[in-house]
């Protein structure tokens, strides 16, 4: 098997510098946390799903060079084989469709029990469609089928859950709770993927206030990546792209660094899961890990609590702590 998988060269990246300021885990002025720190994962097993591409298959490879067995949880097995093939250590391929019921409940029922799940697959800015459950398609897959497939397996979970959200959770200004599936307003895709990210950073949110009350030892993290020109930004097709796809490889970082607050999430046993982690340089789009903003909406512990009873009722899965 070849050593690493070949990920696309991003020619305009400059090399991230540490800057005077910048918030390192743990403590402010310590050195930034590279993945080096990773303690030794043998023994261990990530669910990574998305893992077929962009930050997922950095945060795999990451995790199996450390020890860990990992998990592929993809749609596209074809395209996970051949990075699997490329990753030197245990890494498996097993199939899931986010956008899919039925395959999110075969998913969980063939899988045993494993350490750590990162909710890490997702689409960006799709023009209107729905998931086969009938769901818009970017809160469907981005939220629901993470909110479902973490249900179903909270109790093979032995350690945490990751959850990627996005800066783009900024740009929803309110979350209709009661319309996420765009049937009494005007879908605008940039919107519906604000939204969706908005979801993500208030379900890892609730669900670690949940595992807490409950007195579990379990965790759940809230992370986000900055920007890195990734696959997430060759679905769109709107005029805007044509400045927004030079405007990430400029402000952003490679994929390798974004997956850092994965991976230090994931991984590093005093990570504090109330704090939500990412970049901290240039408006959180680059920079060392440690403690990112958030906005005022996305701290609403009710709108939390509404966006749960509803997902629960969009999904059928229940949960148990
Ligand atoms: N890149 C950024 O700048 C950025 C910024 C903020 C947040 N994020 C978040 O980071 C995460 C990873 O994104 P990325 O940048 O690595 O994008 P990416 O390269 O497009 O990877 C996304 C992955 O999600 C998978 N996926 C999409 N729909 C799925 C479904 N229905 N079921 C299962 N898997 C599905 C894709 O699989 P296919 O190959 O089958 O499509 C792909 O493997 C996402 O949650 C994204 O929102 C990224």
């Amino acid at each position: 098997m070849a050593n690493a998988i070949v990920t696309r060269p991003l020619a305009m990246h400059r090399q991230p510098r540490p800057l005077p300021g910048a918030i390192a885990p743990g403590s402010v002025g310590a050195m930034a946390w590279k993945p080096t720190e990773i303690p030794d994962q043998s023994g261990r097993t990530f669910v990574v799903t998305g893992a077929n591409g962009g930050l997922g298959s950095v945060t795999t490879e990451v995790l199996a060079a450390k020890g860990a067995t990992v998990i592929m949880a993809c749609r596209n097995t074809t395209t996970a084989q051949e990075i699997a093939a490329r990753i030197d250590g245990d890494v498996r391929v097993a199939e899931l469709d986010l956008s899919d019921s039925t395959s999110i409940r075969k998913f969980a029922d063939d899988c045993d029990a494993f350490d750590v799940l990162i909710n890490n697959a997702g689409v960006m800015n799709l023009p209107f469609s729905r998931t086969k459950d009938g769901f818009e398609a970017q809160w469907g897959i981005n939220h629901l089928g993470h909110f479902a497939l973490t249900g179903l397996l909270l109790d093979r979970i032995a350690d945490r859950v990751v959850t990627l959200a996005s800066i783009a959770h900024l740009m929803a200004p309110k979350l209709r709770v009661d319309d996420l599936d765009y049937e009494h307003r005007r879908y605008l895709r940039g919107l519906a993927y604000a939204q969706a990210k908005l979801c993500n950073l208030m379900f890892a949110r609730e669900l670690q206030r949940r595992l807490s009350d409950s007195g579990s030892a379990k965790r759940s993290y809230a992370v986000h990546p900055g920007a890195a020109a990734t696959d997430l930004f060759a679905h769109t097709e709107t005029p805007l792209d044509y400045v927004t796809k030079p405007f990430i490889r400029l402000v952003g970082h490679p994929p390798a660094m974004a997956a850092h607050s994965t991976l230090f999430a994931a991984t590093m046993p005093d990570a504090d899961p109330d704090v939500y982690w990412g970049p901290t340089r240039f408006f959180g789009t680059q920079g060392p890990v440690g403690k990112s903003s958030s906005t005022r909406l996305s701290k609403n512990k009710r709108l939390w609590e509404q966006l749960w009873a509803q997902s629960e009722q969009r999904t059928r899965v229940t949960y148990r702590f």
